[in-house]
């Protein structure tokens, strides 16, 4: 049976000594093509329950340029889902066809840990439900550490939706272990209780104290009567006026809800890094799919 230590699932559990190697292997990988090993027979499932364009085709082009095969599953159209076959039930078949890997998108209804327990291979948790998205926090980290240098003591500001979000809970994980300091901001509804301490109310206050900024998507189709989006705009939009006198970096893992939680020129404001996000995603997931498959061959 794949044993947890191979697979990336939480975010919690990965040692400092793994993301060290994952980020020194995406750089090594982002700056020399000679060094793009070939794992050539290698196989991945790519199993994407829930929709996604970032996370699944940069895992598809990770497993391209590594010489992986991959097999993709994307949403139910064309497959037994559509006739009722549960998401476990697929996911155990298509482990039962034997591929290296398996990379997971899914909503709560899959437990990925329990299913550590039923296949063979190693799983990568390729966004989870409100759980965790592992590899994009390690894809943030990894811009935002290249881009400020040294993340300790540095300030970084989450902005938005944050209750409903898996990737500011693996990410504010990662920033806090690299040494940065974390707060967050939006209205009441959208900050989890626990973290009302780190809780800044006033954008143009947290904005000012912060290195970075961190926008989150407004996460609609999870929302109750509370949310109102034109007091949201009015108090936590990110745009030329109240970025104004910004002088750190933005970011935001999409996608974007243009003219909500973002109203910005991304792709031209120097202060952008969300196509550097992108970009390093692919290198990023290179790495970690290179690393598994290192730890599993021994
Ligand atoms: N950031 C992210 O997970 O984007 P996708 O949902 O498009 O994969």
């Amino acid at each position: 049976m794949a044993s947890l230590e191979n697979s990336l699932i939480s975010i919690e559990t990965i040692s400092d000594q793994k993301i060290e190697n994952i980020f020194q292997k995406a750089l090594s990988f982002s700056s020399h093509r000679s060094s793009w090993k070939s794992h050539q027979p290698d196989t991945a499932a790519l199993l994407f329950f829930e929709s996604s364009t970032r996370t699944r085709c940069s895992f598809e082009l990770a497993c391209a340029k590594l010489g992986v095969g991959s097999s993709l599953i994307s949403g139910k159209a064309g497959t037994s889902l559509e006739k009722g076959e549960t998401s476990l039930d697929t996911v155990l078949n298509i482990a039962a066809m034997g591929p290296d890997l398996l990379v997971i998108r899914s909503g709560d209804d899959l437990d990925l840990l329990e299913l550590a327990n039923l296949v063979d291979q190693p799983i990568i948790n390729a966004g989870w439900g409100v759980k965790g998205h592992p590899t994009q926090g390690l894809l943030d980290v990894f811009t935002l550490n290249n881009a400020l240098k040294d993340l300790t003591h540095k300030k970084i500001l989450i902005v938005g939706d944050i209750v409903h979000s898996r990737v500011a809970a693996s990410t504010s994980h990662l920033l806090t272990r690299f040494g940065a300091k974390v707060n967050f901001c939006g209205p009441d509804f959208f900050i989890p209780k626990e973290l009302s301490e780190q809780r800044i109310s006033s954008l143009k206050e947290g904005l000012a104290w912060a290195d970075a900024v961190i926008a989150l998507r407004c996460q609609f189709e999870r929302h109750s009567g509370e949310y109102n989006v034109e007091s949201f705009k009015r108090e936590f939009q990110l745009n030329r006026h109240t970025l104004s006198e910004f002088k750190g970096f933005i970011m935001h893992p999409g996608p974007v809800n243009h003219g909500v939680e973002v109203d910005l020129d991304l792709k031209q404001d120097s202060r952008s890094l969300v196509f550097k996000q992108v970009e390093n995603g692919v290198f990023v997931r290179m790495a970690i799919i290179d690393e598994i498959l290192n730890q599993v061959r021994g």
